[in-house]
């Protein structure tokens, strides 16, 4: 890096709010440039159903005893995770629970900068009941999944888009949140970027809180390699690229 202490305070900026200084700036909406999709578009055929969660599955529901167990967990069982209890992960993460006139912005069960939810979640199957081993995406305004490829050696590629964390490998499923940017950028410009990366953190906590009530583990994992993670689900790296990872597993 050929000058750190300025690419320090480059990046410490970024943490820093700047919505007093750039008040002035508009935004592609209050230039009334059309807006963009609130969720990927997909082809609609090959849909895969995912079964309502079901309530018998949490095996805590008193809230408090989740926050004072939960961990980041790292060792697991080789159990199959059942559809119910994947379908709950993803209910309680990234699950549309209402959209707004025009399909300008939607309600989840996480927070985001102005509703924006500028995410896209991904799954690496590895151990899942009735679904192959492969990489899908999940659609949040139908609660179903679509096959999207797989690759000889799938879970080897995966590890090494985590930088060789092995124990990623040894989960029922790995969750890789992808930001589209302009989402979030249509609304609130070069403002937006702070925003994303807290919103990231609350699907995340959540993933978190749904995994410990069913006696699952996860762990965080922003030590990632961009390009192979991105070059994993086939994202162009610009538009659309890999911003956290958490892999799933049983806990022992
Ligand atoms: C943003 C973020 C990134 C993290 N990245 C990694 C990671 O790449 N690998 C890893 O093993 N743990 C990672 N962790 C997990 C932390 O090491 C863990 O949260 C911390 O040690 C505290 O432990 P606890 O979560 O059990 O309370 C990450 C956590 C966060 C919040």
């Amino acid at each position: 890096m050929e000058n750190l202490p300025n690419e320090i305070k480059r990046r410490r900026d970024l943490m820093k709010a700047n919505w007093v200084e750039l008040k002035d700036i508009k935004s592609d909406q209050q230039k009334s440039v059309e807006k963009p999709d609130v969720i990927k578009p997909y082809d609609n055929t090959n849909l895969i159903d995912l079964p309502e969660p079901d309530q018998n599955d949490l095996k805590i529901k008193n809230i408090d005893e989740v926050f004072q167990i939960r961990r980041s967990r790292r060792q697991f069982t080789d159990s199959k995770m059942s559809l119910t209890e994947l379908s709950y992960l993803l209910h309680s993460t990234q699950r549309v629970q209402k959209t707004f006139k025009e399909n300008i912005a939607t309600l989840r069960p996480v927070p985001s900068a102005g509703a924006r939810h500028p995410f896209e979640t991904y799954l690496v199957i590895l151990n899942v009941q009735d679904l192959d081993n492969g990489i899908y995406r999940y659609l949040p305004d139908v609660h179903k999944l679509i096959y999207l490829h797989t690759y000889e050696g799938l879970k080897e590629k995966m590890i090494k888009s985590v930088m060789d964390q092995k124990w990623a490998g040894e989960t029922n499923v790995v969750f890789y949140w992808s930001c589209i940017p302009y989402r979030a950028e249509w609304r609130y410009s070069i403002k937006s970027h702070k925003a994303m990366l807290l919103d990231a953190g609350h699907i995340c906590q959540n993933l978190y809180l749904a995994a410990e009530s069913m006696k699952y583990g996860t762990c965080a994992i922003a030590a990632y390699d961009q390009e192979l993670s991105d070059q994993l689900l086939k994202l162009d790296g610009e538009d659309e690229f890999t911003v956290y990872i958490s892999p799933v597993g049983k806990q022992v």
